[in-house]
């Protein structure tokens, strides 16, 4: 799995196996010029397919002594690693400011507004937002990060980075032939996620459809990308009884089994009553998250842990860069988040500090480029 194909009915990088690193970034479009917008897809069109492929950017064609590299070159001699870049269209683009900058705001799909304000949302504006995403996923960190960086180069003059954000170990499974990694907690994530071979549920909850909304029918076989970075409050879970961490999760944390009984992959049983209550408290984040919770909505979650540091305190700047692909965030996404922002007990641990959400369009065929459909 060293190499996934950059074109195809929809984009790498959603249902395709969670590689283990992430570069994500969000860049606002600094021109006015639908020409010049257009312009910078064709070019990181080109060169995603390119990165994707392990081959330089630009070609690897006889380079002049006189200009930079078309190519920054720290990928030089590495593999493909399993990139994937996945391109985003944020509500911004669209309109800004009331301003339609690039005649295109009557394709502005219906559910791409600016997420709500969820209770107890602590957004950094510098860490939300933005015109343009691309998750940069691989293997190997380096190459990731390689490919944000050429394609920021590329955008010079035409778009600037906004934010960006590093992870490593994937906390999902996209796949069934992925074992369960663990998140910061400690705890399995990804047990009961939409996997790849779903495709009953992926094509019910995750890829948009042409019906859904007609007067952004571009978007069909897309899907929309909410980021949300969720700092956890480790140094406070550390401190916390085992008994109380897996009453938060509601799953325990060796195997990941639901606290109902038997193992990870069993159906968790909210009925079932201990002698202080449910077994799975009616507070248990995977209870709040749950289909039987939620109208029977799944999501497709592919988010990494991250380090930023440490603040002055010696406590950690860490958490789970949380990344869900869903077919309509008002239906898939709000009332799930504002259902564990009002009362999931994990809340206590957790801070989200920033947000966006992004309109993932189609894959891209030969000889096309990416986002064409809208232009
Ligand atoms: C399940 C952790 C944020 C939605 C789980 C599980 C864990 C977990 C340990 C159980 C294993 C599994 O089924 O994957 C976390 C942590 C979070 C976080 C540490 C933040 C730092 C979120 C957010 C959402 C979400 C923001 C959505 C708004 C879900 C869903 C499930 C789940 C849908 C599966 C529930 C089921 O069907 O059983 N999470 N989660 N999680 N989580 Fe989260």
């Amino acid at each position: 799995r060293a190499r996934f194909a950059f074109h195809g009915r929809h984009q790498a990088g959603i249902v395709t196996p969670a590689q283990d690193r992430l570069h994500f970034a969000a860049f606002d479009v600094t021109t006015s010029s639908r020409d010049d917008l257009v312009g910078l897809l064709r070019t990181w069109t080109a060169a995603a397919e390119e990165m994707t492929r392990g081959a330089e950017v630009g070609g690897g064609s006889p380079q002049p002594y006189d200009a930079p590299p078309t190519d920054t070159g720290e990928a030089l001699g590495l593999p493909p690693s399993g990139l994937t870049l996945t391109f985003g269209f944020g509500p911004t683009l669209f309109t800004k400011d009331g301003r339609d900058r690039f005649g295109i705001a009557d394709a502005q799909p219906a559910s791409l507004r600016e997420l709500p304000h969820f209770p107890a949302d602590a957004l950094r504006p510098e860490r939300s937002g933005g015109d343009l995403c691309v998750q940069a996923c691989a293997d190997d960190p380096q190459v990731a990060v390689h490919a944000i960086r050429n394609l920021s180069r590329l955008a010079f003059g035409t778009a600037a980075l906004r934010w960006s954000q590093l992870g490593f170990g994937r906390t999902s499974s996209t796949t069934r032939s992925q074992a369960t990694p663990r998140n910061l907690f400690g705890f399995k994530d990804g047990t009961a996620n939409i996997k790849a071979e779903d495709t009953a549920e992926t094509d019910r909850f995750v890829w948009v459809r042409p019906e859904d909304d007609p007067a952004a029918d571009w978007l069909a076989g897309g899907s929309y990308l909410v980021a949300r970075r969720i700092n956890m409050r480790i140094e406070q879970w550390d401190s916390t009884s085992l008994a109380e961490q897996e009453a938060v999760v509601g799953r325990d944390r060796t195997e990941g089994a639901p606290l109902s009984g038997g193992t990870e992959r069993s159906d968790p049983d909210f009925s079932r009553q201990g002698s202080s209550g449910p077994l799975i408290p009616v507070d248990a984040h995977v209870r709040l998250a749950h289909p039987a919770q939620n109208r029977g909505v799944q999501l497709l979650r592919r988010g990494y842990n991250f380090t930023d540091g440490n603040d002055d305190l010696g406590r950690l700047d860490a958490g789970l860069f949380f990344i869900a692909f869903v077919r309509d965030p008002v239906t898939g996404y709000v009332p799930m988040q504002n259902r564990l922002s009002k009362s999931d007990a994990m809340m206590e641990y957790l801070q989200h500090t920033g947000s966006a959400l992004f309109a993932v369009p189609p894959g891209v065929r030969p000889g096309h480029y990416l986002g064409q459909t809208l232009f």
